[in-house]
């Protein structure tokens, strides 16, 4: 619920602290400023500019809904719920305290839903500059809020606010990580590794993962944020049916190119052996 989270959000104008309207249908900053309330719940905090990224499309958000239904991905949500928890555990964490967990580019909240059910008492705000995201996620936990806004932009939460920053195949911002996170606070970042779906890739004419995810990591963060041990390499294969194969093309951005999907699905077998990799890696506030 957003009220659950009101406390960390911010003005995207200026920064000053949120609160509720009486009647539950809006948030005001100190300032005077006032950001409507959806009514499936969600706020959108967006500065003068508006947003200029849409985001995943509302077909786009379907497709991850009914992909990760099937249960695919589970090695990755165990690993990313596991890894929040390490967090919190290195930071010695009270159990009573509330944490708060970000999650960027929080997509349906399947991941946070999960960190969420893990970890006891911990609040969650899941951002995403997608409103076709903002209406699955606003709904996807009890203890969790959901804020549309730009991850390139000035994230609208307040300075030191953040115990967890959790990014799942989403965008990052370093610098604004950083000046969100509390001391003994990390983020966790899951990004795509070389190979990934790589048995797709020629069937269905879908774009593959680069070389150097994780260098390129390691540089945009330079001067925001550390890599904390080594990054966690995950593998594992997947028997998907051309139903989830048609879902997991249609949730990434080859949606966007693949003109035929139908027809190249079709001509599959009816299952396939599909492997999924990825890495996860902590980071801290540069020192
Ligand atoms: C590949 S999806 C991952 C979603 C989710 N983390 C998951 O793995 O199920 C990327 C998500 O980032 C969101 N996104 C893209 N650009 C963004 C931005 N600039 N700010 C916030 N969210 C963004 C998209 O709308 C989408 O929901």
């Amino acid at each position: 619920m957003l009220s659950d989270i009101v406390n960390v959000l911010a003005d995207p104008a200026d920064g000053s602290a949120l609160s509720e309207s009486d009647d539950k249908t809006r948030l005001i900053s100190e300032t005077g400023h006032s950001y409507d309330i959806a009514r499936q719940g969600y706020v959108t905090l967006v500065g003068g500019r508006g947003l200029r990224h849409e985001g995943d499309s509302a077909d786009m958000i379907a497709a991850r809904e009914a992909f990760l239904a099937g249960g695919h991905f589970a090695p990755f949500v165990e690993a990313v719920s596991s890894a929040v928890l390490d967090v919190l555990d290195d930071a010695h964490v009270p159990d009573d305290a509330s944490p708060v967990i970000l999650e960027v580019g929080a997509g349906t909240g399947y991941y946070l839903s999960h960190t969420l059910d893990a970890v006891r008492g911990a609040r969650g705000v899941g951002l995403d500059v997608s409103t076709s995201a903002a209406k699955s996620l606003a709904k996807a936990h009890p203890r969790l809020g959901c804020v549309v806004a730009d991850a390139w932009e000035s994230i609208p939460l307040r300075d030191a606010s953040c115990d967890v920053i959790s990014v799942v195949f989403a965008p990052r911002n370093p610098a604004e990580f950083a000046r969100l996170l509390k001391p003994g606070g990390q983020v966790v970042v899951l990004t795509p590794a070389a190979g990934h779906l790589d048995e797709l890739r020629e069937p269905l004419g879908i774009i593959g993962v680069e070389e150097g995810k994780l260098t390129r990591l390691k540089e945009q963060a330079e001067g925001h944020l550390e890599i904390v041990g080594s990054p966690q390499p995950l593998e594992f294969a997947m028997t998907l049916d051309k139903y989830a194969i048609a879902a997991q093309v249609g949730m990434s951005p080859s949606a966007r190119h693949i003109t035929d999907l139908d027809e190249r699905v079709a001509e599959l077998s009816e299952t396939m052996t599909v492997t999924a990799r990825a890495h996860l890696t902590r980071l801290k506030k540069a020192e």
